[in-house]
């Protein structure tokens, strides 16, 4: 009976079993620290994360990869067992009590330090969920509507008084609607790439919300009362690189027997109720392509009454926008008999009255989205 493994052949296994273990003792050493301030400085020194919970949780993970690689199946010590079989009976026994008692103390190390790492992330996780009620509130800041939508809710309450439905349509646009439908001819200036933004070939950026007229004629038919507050996009605004876009409120009225003097009635009333009952409205005969006959409206400034200020620029006068009565080819393109109605359009702009009411040097104040300008609108 001499044939076997003698426990000096075993001994270069055992010796790399306790080299592993060595250096894990080490590297987990600080988990072993009964003194809580050890553990957080070297769990903050070790593992680094974004809080000390998460760096705890972070020594966990790795501490149950090396338990794995010290206990596994292909780790130094299961090499070792596999070879007490071939170890020559007369010292089979104690060879197999050395090698247990080893296993023995890997594993309690392990299964101490799992215990004492899960132990403290418990502690730290109820510690961040329990509420310190002496602690301040935090203030909430509730957000505000932007000034032009402040602005928009103004007019739409006034129109919607007066009997007028509020309307909305798409923001691209076939040339049709943009253009033809508005008896706008090819050629017109208006069509010129230069002042449109077209898309996709026959395609644009509406130019305007008089659009949104056409689209709602064809859905609802006359007799129609109807405004459409939204954005269009053109290059003639003031400062088209930056702000190519501006907000514009298309207002319509079709029913029999509407006249001009419906249309000066119902833009003298808005202004009214808009700036106050002593505001003068002042008609222009101008040109649009969906109006005949048409005419440019103004309103006797707000702040001096009509005497000329640095609002109204000296003139007394601040312009309102565009209007006249609808061409009968618009209401011929939306299906409305023209022999049978009547009615009258306009076209406001948003941003524009806004930036008076508030008497704002700068209408691009409204596009910058600067919260230190739009915070004195809550
Ligand atoms: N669509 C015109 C524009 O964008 C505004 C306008 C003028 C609309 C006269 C109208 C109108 O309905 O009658 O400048």
């Amino acid at each position: 009976m001499t044939d076997g493994l003698k426990p000096e052949d075993l001994e270069p296994d055992a010796k790399l079993v306790e080299k592993e273990f060595f250096e894990w003792q080490e590297r987990f050493q600080a988990v072993f620290n009964p003194d809580r301030e050890k553990l957080v400085d070297s769990l903050k020194a070790q593992w680094e994360r974004a809080s000390l919970l998460h760096s705890a949780e972070a020594a966990l993970s790795e501490l149950k990869i090396e338990h794995n690689r010290l206990l596994g199946k292909k780790s130094a010590l299961s090499r070792l067992k596999k070879k007490i079989g071939f170890v020559n009976p007369t010292y089979k026994s104690v060879v197999g009590q050395r090698v247990q008692t080893l296993e023995r103390n890997i594993k309690a190390a392990i299964i101490l330090a799992e215990d004492r790492l899960k132990h403290f992330i418990a502690e730290l996780s109820t510690e961040r969920e329990s509420i310190d009620v002496t602690m301040p509130g935090r203030r909430p800041r509730p957000g505000h509507l932007h000034p032009i939508t402040l602005m928009r809710e103004r007019i739409e309450d006034i129109f919607v008084s007066l009997g007028y439905a509020v309307e909305d349509d798409r923001e691209i646009e076939t040339d049709f609607y943009n253009f033809d439908a508005l008896n706008i001819p090819e050629g017109h200036p208006a069509r010129d790439p230069q002042d449109t933004f077209y898309t996709t070939d026959g395609f644009a950026l509406r130019s305007q919300t008089s659009t949104v007229q056409i689209h709602a004629m064809q859905r609802r038919g006359a007799p129609i009362r109807m405004i459409a507050p939204g954005r269009v996009f053109r290059r003639d605004t003031p400062d088209p690189t930056h702000n190519p876009m501006f907000f514009q409120v298309e207002g319509l009225c079709v029913d029999r027997g509407i006249t001009m003097a419906h249309l000066k009635g119902t833009l003298a009333e808005f202004v009214h109720r808009l700036f106050g009952p002593e505001t003068r409205t002042r008609f222009r005969p101008s040109y649009f392509p969906f109006t005949e006959p048409s005419a440019e409206v103004d309103y006797s400034c707000f702040n001096c009454g009509g005497k000329g200020c640095r609002i109204c620029k000296g003139s007394g006068w601040i312009e309102l926008g565009g209007s006249g009565m609808v061409h009968p080819n618009v209401l011929r393109a939306a299906n409305v008999n023209p022999e049978e109605f009547t009615g009258f359009a306009f076209g406001l702009g948003i941003d524009r009255t806004c930036a008076r009411i508030y008497q704002l040097d700068d209408i691009r104040l409204l596009f910058e989205n600067d919260v230190r300008f739009l915070e004195q609108f809550r």
